[in-house]
């Protein structure tokens, strides 16, 4: 228990500050090993939870450089298990919950994971923040719970409206953070990134899929819809986000929720196009059934308006779209992190 997380306390403290361990769920992932790195790199120790599995693989986190690592303590274990949880937590400043079951169409075919994971998963860690009285939870939302934008740019107040399994459990975890902060008091924040893309991202998503087939050297390229827009934010910026609620004053951000994404916004179509052109390979796209949602599941568009978190932490994004592919064009040019990808593969 933290002194400085009694309920007492006149003036909240400024946890997660440099030098103090924070704890990271999801950390073996690909926002999770920015945002380790992000992490040592403002001082901080790390204890990283890796999802346990049996060929001891702890993600992108081995291919961290030592220096990094030599900061970061890997512990196998898992949020659907409570004992787990907790021992990831005790004895920690503050905890940045990222792990999740992420990819759509997976959700579709086993929603009961997702759930277990998601909501289940998110409720275990509210239960050891609370028990532990851990200063600072930063749960992880996504704007894929306000579905297709009623209003743009969208603010934190935009109706919720959960088109995938996917969204519905992250919504679900969402209003257990906000229950555990009204009715105990938990000292959490909702961070709510838009899509995030860069270095390490899978290919489940459009920006590595794309510029994956063109690195292994296709020139045809099937994708899902091309018409849906999304505000695509880099993945250091996005780490930055994490780091700037994590570290705020309690005051300025515990029991809100924050948008993070650049308020720009490009369709997939055209998004396809700026790869080819910074790639300097003409694509020849083809729309792949198999990938296309029904129509009433996809999101067509969002924007995202992160006036809040700029109001309340400063941050704002520090790359461009064109200057974030560039740094993962780069990173899926170098063979050796090419071979860690199966592109000949529609990865849901
Ligand atoms: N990538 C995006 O565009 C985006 C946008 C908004 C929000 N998010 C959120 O950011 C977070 C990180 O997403 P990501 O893109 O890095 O995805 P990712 O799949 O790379 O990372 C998720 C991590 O969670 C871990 N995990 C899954 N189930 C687990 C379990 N039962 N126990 C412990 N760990 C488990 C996985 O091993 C993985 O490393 C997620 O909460 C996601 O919902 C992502």
């Amino acid at each position: 228990m933290s002194e400085t997380s009694s309920a007492a306390t006149a003036t909240p403290p400024n946890t997660a500050a440099p030098g103090t361990t924070v704890a990271v769920t999801g950390a073996e992932g690909f926002i999770g090993s920015h945002l380790v790195e992000a992490l040592v790199a403002t001082g901080h120790r790390v204890r990283a939870m890796v999802q346990y599995n049996s060929f001891s693989s702890f993600g992108w986190l081995e291919t961290l450089p030592n220096d990094v690592m030599a900061h970061v303590e890997v512990v196998l274990g898992d949020v659907r298990d409570p004992g787990s949880v907790g021992g990831l937590l005790r004895g920690t400043e503050a905890v940045y919950h990222l792990a999740a079951l992420i990819a759509i169409p997976y959700s579709y075919r086993a929603p009961h994971s997702y759930v277990e994971t998601n909501v289940t998963g998110t409720l275990n860690v509210l239960e050891a923040v609370r028990h532990l009285e851990i200063p600072r939870l930063v749960h992880t939302s996504t704007s894929e719970i306000y579905g297709t934008a009623q209003t743009v740019p969208i603010t934190e107040d935009h109706p919720v409206n959960t088109q995938s399994p996917y969204a519905a459990s992250k919504a679900g975890g969402d209003r257990l953070a906000d229950s555990y902060h009204a009715g105990f008091g938990t000292p959490v924040v909702t961070l709510r990134p838009f899509n995030t893309f860069g270095p390490r991202q899978s290919m489940r998503a459009v920006i590595p899929t794309v510029i994956g087939q063109v690195a292994a050297g296709q020139t045809t390229i099937t994708l899902g819809d091309l018409r849906p827009t999304r505000d695509f934010t880099f993945v250091k910026d996005t780490a930055a986000a994490f780091l700037a609620v994590g570290t705020a004053p309690a005051a300025d951000v515990v029991g809100r929720t924050f948008n993070a994404g650049t308020g720009g916004e490009i369709s997939v179509g055209d998004l396809v196009a700026l790869v080819g052109k910074l790639m300097d390979t003409p694509l020849d796209v083809r729309e792949d059934a198999q990938r296309v949602r029904p129509a009433d599941a996809e999101v067509m568009r969002l924007v995202c308006d992160a006036s809040r978190l700029r109001a309340a932490t400063g941050w704002a994004p520090a790359h461009t779209l064109e200057g974030g592919l560039e740094h993962t064009i780069a990173f899926f040019r170098d063979p050796a992190n090419l071979a860690r990808y199966k592109t000949d593969l529609y990865n849901v």
